[in-house]
């Protein structure tokens, strides 16, 4: 099957298209687990915005469409500047970012000289390029507790994570005080319930849930880790608090056994991010046919935001 670029007729087998597309673009599909179940099934990586960082930087392909939102895709330009990276829908952004402006950062960091700054990679590369060192949720407190002792230290942009961090490390951190829209949706009274429902339950959190929901939970990670522990767990019946999308992978991946996600208040459906599920299978198909939108960064602010990602992938093992 063969497509002229900038066609817009929409092929009836996406998969297919996307697949022949993907062959002569010499293309990556890298997907996070929060994206649509369609688009976990033709990826060629799912993984956690640690493991998607490093695939994007050790790809030898010439296209990396990166099936996620901006900043992962930013994340993947800054590691492979010489790539053409594309994400489906431009507009997939990230409420902790997006909590985050680099002006107002700037503002902060001033306020504290003497800190060491660490930011999660949830954030724009704006913000990464005023960073001493960035982390994911796989590997924050690791990389915390490799810090100086003496150091003070500044955390942006989520509250909850931050917070989450200094209990498991033991260091004080100065927090910015960002949270994303989904993590935050989380409703206790609807986790009580499930509980109630299924007692012999585990309950896996994202670090980025509020706090009260984190003292309910029996393993906290990122979504790797999540995904792991299900496998491992003795348990055979979980209570999931992130974004839904993982608990595909989890019923793949470990089969036989139970996962429920928990809803937001009013078992609302907003546990889903409205910025990941902004991508869809035609988008991918899309971006691959017309080589757009993609990731375009001024090279000094590359530079600047390359060298804290680089101080992470060093530390993390
Ligand atoms: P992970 O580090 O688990 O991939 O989480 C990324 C994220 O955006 C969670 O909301
Ligand atoms: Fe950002 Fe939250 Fe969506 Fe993760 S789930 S991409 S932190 S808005």
């Amino acid at each position: 099957m063969v497509f002229a670029r900038g066609s817009n007729t929409v092929p009836a087998d996406l998969p297919g298209a996307i697949a022949e597309l993907r062959k002569q673009r010499k293309a990556i599909i890298l997907a996070h687990y929060y994206q649509d179940n369609s688009i976990q099934d033709i990826a060629d990586f799912i993984g956690d915005s640690l493991e998607l960082s490093r695939k994007a930087a050790a790809t030898d392909a010439e296209v990396i469409v990166f099936c996620g939102v901006h900043f992962m895709a930013e994340t993947a330009k800054i590691l492979s500047p010489d790539k053409t990276v594309l994400i489906p829908d431009l507009e997939a952004g990230c409420s902790l970012a997006d909590a985050c402006p680099a002006d107002g950062f700037a503002s902060f960091r001033a306020q504290h000289p003497d800190h060491f700054v660490v930011s999660y990679i949830n954030c724009s590369a704006a913000v990464k390029a005023q960073s001493d060192l960035i982390c994911t949720s796989s590997n924050a407190v690791s990389l915390v507790q490799q810090l100086p002792a003496d150091r003070p230290i500044l955390f942006a942009p989520d509250q909850n994570l931050g917070r989450w961090v200094q209990q498991q490390s033991g260091r004080e951190l100065t927090l910015w005080p960002g949270s994303c829209i989904v993590h935050e949706t989380f409703s206790e009274e609807a986790l009580l319930r499930l509980k109630l429902a299924h007692p012999e339950a585990e309950v896996l959190a994202h670090p980025e849930c509020q706090e009260h929901l984190l003292d309910q939970a029996d393993f906290i990670g990122s979504t790797s880790a999540l995904l792991r522990r299900a496998a491992s767990s003795e348990a055979s019946s979980f209570l999931v608090l992130t974004e839904p999308g993982i608990l595909h992978q989890m019923r793949l991946q470990v089969p036989g056994k139970a996962f429920y996600e928990v809803p937001g208040a009013d078992g609302c459906s907003c546990n889903a991010c409205p910025y990941m599920r902004l991508n869809t299978l035609e988008k991918v198909w899309s971006c691959l046919e017309t080589l757009s939108p993609a990731i375009e960064l001024e090279e000094g602010l590359r530079q600047r935001a390359l060298a804290p990602i680089e101080r992470m992938l060093a530390m993390s093992t």
